[in-house]
């Protein structure tokens, strides 16, 4: 009951504060600009101080009861608590003077004046703050940029994407920054210490903070989706979160709030994940083998072996260092093989159709560790015994084997190459059947095999 009245009065506070303030100014106006005092002015004066004094010790009384509250920032209420109480101090100190009759000198005067005034400007400043928010004063000039979070992921952690943390880059950084400063272990706020995540879970006087699955019931995001003007929303002092803020906080909680999830888990939700990737700056999207591949160019040394007319080459990417390579003649040997090995680090793509390839030539590819793609079609004498040696191509995505004689049973040894995304089946002697089979096992792998 107390407590409630208590809170009632706090709440005038912010009516009460424009009494003093009006009454300051005026007397000062009256103060400086009537330059003839007769007594009565002088006394008006006076009564201006007294006044001054009065409802600036109201305003502080009752703004005493609402910064117990602890809805401010103990920080910003510090300042404005000890000017306000020195406003009133000083105003009351000049109203017992002027009543007793002391005489002040006119430079004194003038910066008893000044000091007031300036008092006031800071106390004013800084409740200001408290209610509208830090940089309440300038945002709205046109070439300040609006403050909407301080939170940002630094360059480092940025370029490391794959190993970011929901919890611990993310979210973490916002509640450190707009809860914390309320939710500690010094002032626990509700009962509520968000700064160890095992407290922050268990949550304050009326619930559990957060609950593994349940958004919607847990504490933490109830309090800051409320509406802006709802009497619990959080937090009540300083930036709100923002819409994207409060929708990772969401996916989060709705995703088991595990410490320990990475970021990139957000790719099961498309609209959190470019929300993710806007806000932080970050690309979240799969890597590709390739994309995640560092190469050296080849040396000249090396490109020597394949220089000539029996092969063509070029390069996949800028830094010159992703091969495709192609057999251009009719009839392969093993020499021209032994050339292309010389260079095998680099050969991303590989093209060896229509050239007489035989089972044996294939021993040579088996130890190509970036080759993703491989064209072999239209060479008739390869059967499943050469398709063996692929087995070992570890990058190996896309296969053509249209035009060659390998049957069901190459179907056995293609299923053992993982990184396999595209298989060219057609015309081969591979059964329909066996292609049903196979898919039906291996849905990852499109295979393209004639009408
Ligand atoms: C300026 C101080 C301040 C800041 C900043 C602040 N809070 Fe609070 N919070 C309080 C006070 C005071 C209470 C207790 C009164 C109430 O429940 O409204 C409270 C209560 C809570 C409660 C209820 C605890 C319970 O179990 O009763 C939750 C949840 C909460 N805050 C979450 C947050 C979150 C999340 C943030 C950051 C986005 C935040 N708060 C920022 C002052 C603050």
């Amino acid at each position: 009951m107390l407590t409630e009245f208590l809170d009632f009065l706090g709440s005038l506070h912010p009516l009460i504060v424009h009494l003093p303030i009006g009454i300051i100014l005026l007397t000062i106006a009256i103060d400086v600009f009537m330059r003839n005092k007769n007594n009565s002015v002088y006394r008006v004066i006076t009564m201006g101080w007294f006044f001054t004094f009065f409802t600036g010790l109201l305003a502080a009384l009752f703004g005493w009861f609402l910064g117990d509250n602890g809805y401010y920032f103990e920080s910003q209420i510090n300042i404005h608590r000890w000017s306000g109480i020195a406003l009133v101090s000083l105003s009351f100190i000049i109203w017992v003077l002027r009543y007793i009759n002391f005489r002040f000198s006119k430079p004194f005067n003038r910066s008893l004046n000044l000091t007031t005034i300036i008092l006031l400007m800071v106390t004013g400043h800084f409740g200001g703050e408290m209610t509208h928010g830090q940089n309440y004063l300038f945002e709205n000039l046109p070439y300040i940029e609006k403050e909407i979070s301080l939170v940002k992921l630094s360059e480092a952690k940025r370029s490391k994407a794959d190993s970011l943390m929901v919890y611990e880059d993310l979210i973490h950084p916002i509640l450190e920054e707009k809860c914390m400063a309320c939710h500690n272990q010094n002032h626990a706020y509700g009962g509520l210490n968000m700064s160890a995540f095992e407290s922050m879970v268990k949550g304050g006087n009326s619930g559990t903070g957060i609950k593994k699955g349940k958004p919607y019931e847990s504490l933490i995001y109830k309090r800051v989706s409320f509406p802006h003007d709802h009497p619990k929303f959080m937090p009540p002092a300083g930036v709100p979160l923002s819409y994207d803020q409060i929708a990772t906080l969401e996916w989060w909680i709705d995703n088991g709030a595990e410490k320990q999830i990475p970021v990139t888990s957000v790719r099961n939700d498309a609209k959190i994940q470019r929300m993710i990737e806007i806000q932080y700056g970050l690309d979240l999207k799969e890597k590709t083998f390739l994309e995640t591949l560092k190469l050296a160019s080849p040396s000249p040394e090396m490109l020597k072996s394949i220089q000539g007319e029996k092969y063509f080459f070029r390069y996949l990417n800028p830094e010159q260092s992703f091969m495709d390579l192609k057999f251009t003649k009719k009839e392969i040997n093993t020499k021209d093989l032994i050339n292309i090995q010389k260079v095998k680090k680099n050969i991303v793509w590989l093209n060896l159709m229509d050239c007489m390839l035989k089972d044996d030539h294939l021993g040579y590819l088996n130890d190509f560790p970036n080759l993703t793609r491989l064209k072999i079609q239209k060479n008739p004498l390869i059967t499943n015994k050469g398709i063996e040696a692929l087995k070992n191509l570890e990058n190996l995505s896309e296969l053509n084997l249209y035009g060659t004689r390998v049957s069901d049973a190459a179907l056995i040894t293609l299923g053992q190459i993982q990184s396999l995304k595209k298989l060219f089946l057609w015309n081969t002697r591979i059964t329909p059947q066996a292609i049903a089979d196979f898919k039906a096992q291996h849905p990852e792998i499109e295979i393209v095999a004639g009408l």
